[in-house]
């Protein structure tokens, strides 16, 4: 066992719901705090003198100076493996360009994709790694990766595979996504009902005979899948065993409610979601996850994550960090901005990013700092945690911890 500490404050979000609305009143603080780990696991968080005088012959790791302890962030939506980039669309976007506009002029989804078809296997896996250091140096442990630049058999297997193996390079968790279903490419020889159900015969068995992800995830909007052809390929996947996701609600509203009907873990996006859809989802343990970064990204509203808690939905952030809308990549910075226009408490953005957002992957072993969870935690230099969301990004991490051990 080791105990390390003292920390002037440790946030546990311990006994906090799953979901709905929180006050920062219902926040546990231990001051003069100290964390008990066993192995990988957290054993005890409580004074620290007192934990030290409990527990004789053990480690002590000391702590100079003033710190305070998160559990680590979940970001539970990515796309950070991509060949690339796509700032002239960003360019073209702010001088007025519309979305369609840009994608006929060669920018958009497809050109991504172009770009990560031709990028070579190191190549990807060394941009990919370097994002995954890019957000666990900001405290972030968990990070979902979706495929979906790929768009055919060999090039989806090719980014799940350098996701895969990008896992043994790092000791963040990476939760891979399938996003096979992001847009029907350009060269498929068929309709959106033809390449979903190729998507069904020829890349989904593949993905489960390597074991190279367990959720499928699907873009429903106009300009991508339509609800109806959606819901049948989503369930068609959930019989294949596959936990199920959705890109939901970005521009139009509508596809919330296929998520939920057929009981995806998350519904993300959700800018356009309707008030009707908004208890829908409050009502279902599907997550409803806000992506901050896309709205600044591409000028758009932000998700009504004010109404979402106030009804008693499960409100999760995550980055969408991706070449196009959310280019970005911090987290932290975008859940503070989403705060101070949606109104959401302190409490709200820390469960937001942490344990509500682990639920969203399925992971219910971390996102605490409780007996038994996974020692994942961060730690920065200030005496109060309030400067973690008030510096909106810009107080940098300390010390990050995985498994109970510094990295
Ligand atoms: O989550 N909305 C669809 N997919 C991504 C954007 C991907 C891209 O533009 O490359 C998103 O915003
Ligand atoms: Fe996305």
């Amino acid at each position: 066992m080791k105990l390390i500490g003292p920390f002037k404050q440790i946030v546990t979000l311990a006994n906090l719901p799953l979901r709905g609305k929180l006050s920062d009143e219902q926040l546990e603080i231990i001051t003069d705090a100290g964390i008990l780990i066993d192995k990988d696991k957290i054993q005890k968080v409580g004074n620290f003198e007192e934990l030290k005088s409990e527990n004789e012959n053990i480690l002590i790791e000391m702590i100079e100076g003033e710190e305070i302890v998160l559990p680590a962030f979940v970001d539970s939506h990515t796309h950070i493996c991509f060949g690339g980039n796509r700032a002239n669309d960003f360019a073209m976007r702010n001088a007025g360009k519309t979305y369609l506009e840009i994608a006929e002029s060669g920018g958009g989804i497809w050109s991504s994709v172009q770009h990560t078809r031709s990028a070579s296997e190191k190549e990807l896996l060394t941009t990919l790694l370097e994002r995954i250091h890019s957000l666990v140096s900001l405290g972030i442990t968990t990070i979902e990766v979706k495929s979906g630049y790929g768009l055919d058999v060999e090039n989806e297997l090719k980014m799940l595979r350098i996701i895969k193996k990008a896992q043994t390079q790092t000791y963040a968790t990476l939760v891979p996504t399938c996003l096979s279903a992001h847009l029907k490419p350009r060269d498929f020889e068929g309709n959106n009902e033809e390449y979903l159900n190729y998507i069904i015969t020829e890349i989904l068995p593949k993905v489960k005979e390597e074991n190279l992800a367990h959720r499928v995830d699907i873009f429903i909007e106009k300009s991508a899948f339509q609800p109806e052809e959606s819901k049948v390929f989503l369930l068609k996947t959930k019989e294949l065993g596959f936990d199920i996701t959705v890109h939901a609600d970005q521009f139009t509203p509508g596809s919330s409610r296929i998520a939920v009907e057929v009981g995806a873990r998350s519904a993300d996006h959700l800018e356009a979601t309707i008030d009707e859809d908004i208890e829908f989802l409050a009502q279902s343990d599907t997550v409803a996850t806000a992506l901050p970064g896309a709205s600044l990204g591409l000028g758009e509203k932000f998700t009504p994550a004010r109404k979402l808690l106030d009804a008693g939905a499960i409100l999760a952030i995550a980055s969408d960090w991706n070449p196009g809308s959310a280019p970005m990549g911090n987290l932290i910075t975008q859940a503070s901005i989403l705060a101070t226009y949606e109104k959401l408490t302190t409490a709200e953005v820390l469960a937001g990013i942490t344990f509500r957002s682990a639920f969203a992957l399925g992971l219910e072993d971390r996102g605490r700092l409780e007996n038994g969870l996974k020692a994942d935690f961060v730690t920065f230099k200030t005496d109060n945690f309030q400067n973690v969301l008030y510096n909106q990004g810009s107080l940098k991490a300390e010390s990050i911890y995985i498994n109970g051990n510094k990295i």
